[in-house]
């Protein structure tokens, strides 16, 4: 494979499946803590959980394959910024739902799949109507990672597409149409 042909349509779909996932829960995950939208919390949790499933068969797919190679020959400093962020966008699409699951389960709350429980509510028999934690401390550490591992997710995307584009518009190589399955020219 020549290094602008196309990415292997596995690799392009389960990048746009896991990226899409990541962004939709990142953008529910922040409304619905803010705005105390609780109708939202087993759906987040439940397309969460469904999200682990498939970045799990990307990881794999990626310690089979390896990261892509730049398109054209760059400097080693490049190839090296590249390479971290790709392997620390792939290591967040693993924290997350962990880090999720970690406070939602250790928290009391717990949480499923769409009405089939993983980790089942816990409720305080001391205190009607609220939840006992079955770990406070883990779920704490769980919360404050989802929370900041959340920002540095946004962050490095928001870093990851400028570069996309950057290589797109003013490189003009084809970085972009390869993992959109184009041919450049
Ligand atoms: C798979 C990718 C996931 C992403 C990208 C994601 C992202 C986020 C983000 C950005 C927030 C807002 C955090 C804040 O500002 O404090 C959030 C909140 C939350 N997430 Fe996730 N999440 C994911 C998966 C999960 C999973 C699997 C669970 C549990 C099973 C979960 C449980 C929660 C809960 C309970 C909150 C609300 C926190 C609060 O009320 O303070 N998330 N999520
Ligand atoms: C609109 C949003 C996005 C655009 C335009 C975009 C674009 C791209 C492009 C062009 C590549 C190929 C880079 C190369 O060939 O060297 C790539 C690779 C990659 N992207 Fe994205 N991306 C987006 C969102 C995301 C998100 C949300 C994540 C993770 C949370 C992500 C994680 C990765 C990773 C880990 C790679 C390395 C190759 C692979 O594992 O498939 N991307 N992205």
């Amino acid at each position: 494979m020549a290094e602008h042909d196309p990415l292997p349509p596995s690799s392009r779909l389960l990048h746009w499946l896991v990226a899409t996932l990541m962004l939709g829960l990142a953008g529910v995950g922040l409304y619905m803590s803010r705005s105390e939208a609780w109708a939202l919390y087993p759906w987040h949790k439940s397309l969460g959980v469904i999200a682990l499933l498939l970045i799990a068969v990307r990881l794999v797919q990626r310690l089979r394959l390896g990261l892509p190679g730049p398109v054209q020959p760059t400097s080693p400093a490049m190839q090296r910024a590249a390479r971290w962020a790709h392997g620390t966008l792939l290591a967040l699409t693993l924290l997350m739902p962990l880090s999720g699951m970690v406070f939602s389960g250790a928290s009391g709350h717990g949480f499923g799949v769409f009405g089939l429980t993983l980790v089942p509510h816990q409720d305080d028999p001391a205190k009607p109507g609220e939840v006992l934690p079955y770990n406070a401390t883990l779920a704490e550490l769980g919360h404050q990672a989802h929370h900041w591992l959340g920002y540095l997710l946004l962050l490095l995307v928001t870093l990851h597409v400028l570069a996309a584009l950057k290589h797109h518009f003013i490189d003009r190589d084809s970085t972009l149409l390869r993992m959109l399955g184009r041919k450049k020219g």
